[in-house]
């Protein structure tokens, strides 16, 4: 059965969400599920944005079925090859027989990787095409490297002044009920699914997003379609800056986000000591986290909102307890910049986490270390009860 959107006259969200799905991409958990966008235009031409993960492919292909009826399809424009958005599109070539692929040279190259036709006859690059016109619609492309692979382009339909965006301007969490972004208050929780999806999925390549940004710069956009999450009709510069933002490594707020490997609760302690007292210091927007417990994908979002952090670990094997090290190592190789960070380390008998992590950190740019960094042995003791009120004077000083 066809379960679709008619977004305008002649274009519908044919689309699925999958909330059966426990990780995105194998790695990022997803408890709100996700979205698999995928559009239909009905011109003189047919043209197809995308096509879906094959979990969520009997929906959509009942949704084409429904909308074009005895039509065919003419163009699929393939803005990104990731298997989410390509893993259906053997069979919508394999059905649509006539249908011409519209894509980067890149991308074609990297379809025949992954997939098992032949497409040489099929595609249709956007380098020799420049423009596509379907009838009434007339588009552009507009490449994207690196947002999120670097074959990736959006469309750009100068008719509508629709941005077919790709990845860019997505979020987690399936669709309920209604596809538009201003059918739901975009508050902390949403933004935090948009924040949490570019900080993990786009966040790395800052400047290619701030390229991409400049170019559309000049566009009258009206309508942004991207491939995961809901359309944008509205308020469109409300996510636009967010991104220019974020791809600049530019925080929300001042705020502390403290995250902590702890085995025994000595290195937990600690860390509540130097909330309590930023707290009475008047320090806003503390957030606390247990590395063993939330998963790296909602820390480094965490981070990318806030200006500060502090990294507190146990030392283990005489190196950085496990948890902590993955998400250090996964803080360096998203290349955050502009950040201000304290350590507290912890080892009972050669404390050495707090080095390492330093060393670890040496390769990002804009990085601030306090001084006044805390080692305990084991646990609390009064003098280290006195570090640690230090710390916090020194980190409520930086955030003034
Ligand atoms: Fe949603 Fe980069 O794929």
């Amino acid at each position: 059965m066809e379960c679709y959107t008619k977004i305008d006259d002649d274009l519908f969200y044919v689309g699925y969400s999958d909330r059966r799905i426990n990780l995105f991409e194998n790695v990022y958990p997803v408890p709100e599920g996700v979205s698999y966008n995928s559009y239909l235009l009905l011109d003189e031409k047919t043209v197809l944005f995308d096509t879906v993960d094959h979990s969520v492919s009997s929906v959509f292909f009942a949704n084409l079925k429904a909308i074009l009826k005895d039509r065919q399809l003419d163009f699929v424009v393939v803005n990104h090859v990731e298997p989410d958005h390509t893993s259906s599109l053997q069979m919508v070539l394999e059905c649509y027989p006539n249908a011409k692929v519209v894509c980067t040279k890149q991308a074609s190259v990297m379809l025949g990787q992954f997939m098992a036709i032949d497409l040489s006859e099929r595609v249709l690059d956007i380098e020799t095409l420049q423009t596509l016109n379907s009838g009434k619609h007339e588009f552009v492309f507009v490449k994207m490297p690196m947002i999120h692979w670097p074959e990736v382009m959006a469309t750009l339909d100068k008719t509508t002044g629709t941005l077919f965006s790709a990845d860019a301007f997505g979020s987690f969490g399936a669709i309920s009920g209604s596809i538009f972004a201003d059918s739901v208050e975009f508050d902390e929780k949403v933004k935090e699914t948009y924040r949490r999806y570019y900080t993990n999925i786009v966040g790395k390549y800052g400047m290619f997003v701030q390229n991409t940004l400049k170019q559309l710069g000049s566009v009258n956009l009206k309508r942004i379609c991207p491939l995961h999450g809901r359309i944008w009709r509205k308020d469109l510069e409300k996510l636009i800056s967010l991104y220019d933002k974020w791809s600049k490594f530019e925080s929300e707020q001042r705020g502390v986000v403290i995250v902590y490997a702890s085995v025994y609760g000595g290195t937990e302690l600690a860390c509540n000591l130097l909330a309590n007292k930023l707290c009475e210091l008047g320090t806003l927007n503390i957030s606390m986290f247990d590395v063993s417990v939330t998963d790296n994908s909602y820390l480094l979002s965490e981070f990318m909102k806030n200006s500060h952090i502090v990294f507190a670990s146990t030392t283990y094997n005489m190196g950085i307890f496990v948890k902590m090290e993955e998400l250090v190592s996964d803080f360096v190789s998203h290349d955050f910049k502009n950040k201000t960070i304290a350590i507290i380390e912890n080892g009972s008998w050669a404390p050495t986490a707090k080095n390492l992590i330093l060393k670890r950190l040496e390769s990002l740019k804009n990085i601030t270390i306090l001084d006044n960094s805390v080692t305990l042995k084991s646990t609390v003791k009064s003098e280290t009860k006195t570090q640690l009120d230090l710390l916090a004077q020194t980190i409520a000083n930086s955030m003034n």
